[in-house]
């Protein structure tokens, strides 16, 4: 086991767990993502101390030099004091509203001077240290505002004070947009499949809108899935835009009491076989990391190319 300072708190790490579930464990709110070393959502700054190689390998040598490392992929086995290495790309953004979208997501929606693509994601700062990174799911000339859905969870420190504290008008600090999720130009001479767990939807709504808006002719067929009905949101607007697009084809899909019009079963399941020929297809995965590595595989063996199929997984660590 390792022993690390973070925030002015002495927190132990034990062997094999890491930096970021050892910190979060302990209370802290740190940014994260994937926690698969993809986003850097998670980087930290080592202001003393041996850091592991590991912690370092997917970032630049610029990285390196300053210190940075990846607190998911961190296991220390010495002492580190670390911080939450300043962004100058920090930048203002003031919330304009938030709306419930379902039985525990928040629409919550900010102006800011940040440029982004519809499903890239930004961290949201609550003050120096605490920040949560949220995919997008607006674009930023045709909807004017920066739109993130956050599942609200008990005793979820960004969550709440996203629910509860910041208020409409009042402004934080959130991070220049980053990530490889978004529907890019050459997308547009392909059928499209866009796969959602949880809020996952928040991206692909972003990439599905974005596909409509200029025009995209080919088939898209996007699959949102939940545990059950209610966990599911904004299937009415997506209804709306299958009636309203014929190439778009909506699928919500839940493991248990399907409505009408909802298919049942896993969702890498039923995906699988609705798509057995993926060749010249764009895939666009977003949700937990189990189902998004596995519908992967599944999409790479049915004939997509690793280049057509973009992947955001995320985890949402239980205090967000
Ligand atoms: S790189 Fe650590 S959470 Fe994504």
């Amino acid at each position: 086991m390792a022993q690390v300072r973070f925030a002015e708190v002495d927190i132990v790490v034990p062997d094999g767990q890491s930096l970021l579930d050892a910190l979060e464990k302990a209370g802290q709110s740190i940014p994260s993502s994937c926690r698969s070393g993809l986003c850097h959502a998670c980087l930290l700054r080592a202001d003393e101390g041996e850091i592991p190689a590991q912690a370092q390998s997917p970032l630049s040598s610029r990285q390196k030099a300053q210190k940075l490392l990846l607190a998911c992929q961190c296991y220390p086995t010495s002492s580190l004091r670390l911080s939450v290495p300043k962004e100058a790309s920090r930048v203002k953004a003031t919330l304009v509203d938030k709306v419930p979208l379902g039985r525990d997501i928040l629409r919550v929606r900010f102006t800011s001077d940040v440029a982004w693509f519809p499903g890239q994601y930004t961290t949201l700062w609550r003050n120096d240290t605490e920040g949560r990174s949220f995919s997008i799911a607006s674009h930023p000339e045709r909807d004017g505002f920066l739109e993130l859905h956050v599942r609200k969870r008990a005793g979820g420190v960004i969550s709440d004070w996203l629910d509860n504290r910041l208020m409409p008008g009042q402004e934080c600090l959130i991070s220049q947009p980053r990530g490889q999720c978004f529907y890019t130009p050459e997308c547009r001479f392909h059928p499209l499949l866009l796969v959602a767990t949880g809020t996952g939807l928040s991206p692909i709504y972003g990439v599905l809108k974005e596909a409509l808006d200029i025009g995209h002719t080919f088939p898209i067929y996007l699959y949102a899935a939940a545990g059950d009905p209610e966990g599911l949101y904004l299937v009415r607007e997506l209804k709306e835009l299958a009636h309203a697009f014929p190439q778009l084809h909506f699928r919500p899909v839940v493991r248990r009491q399907p409505e009408i019009g909802m298919l049942e079963g896993d969702v890498v399941d039923v995906v699988s076989s609705q798509h057995e020929d993926l060749k010249d297809w764009r895939v666009f995965l977003c949700g937990t990391p189990e189902t998004v590595r596995k519908l992967q595989k599944k999409c790479f063996l049915q004939g997509a190319s690793m280049s057509a199929i973009v992947a955001d997984a995320f985890e949402s660590p239980l205090n967000v």
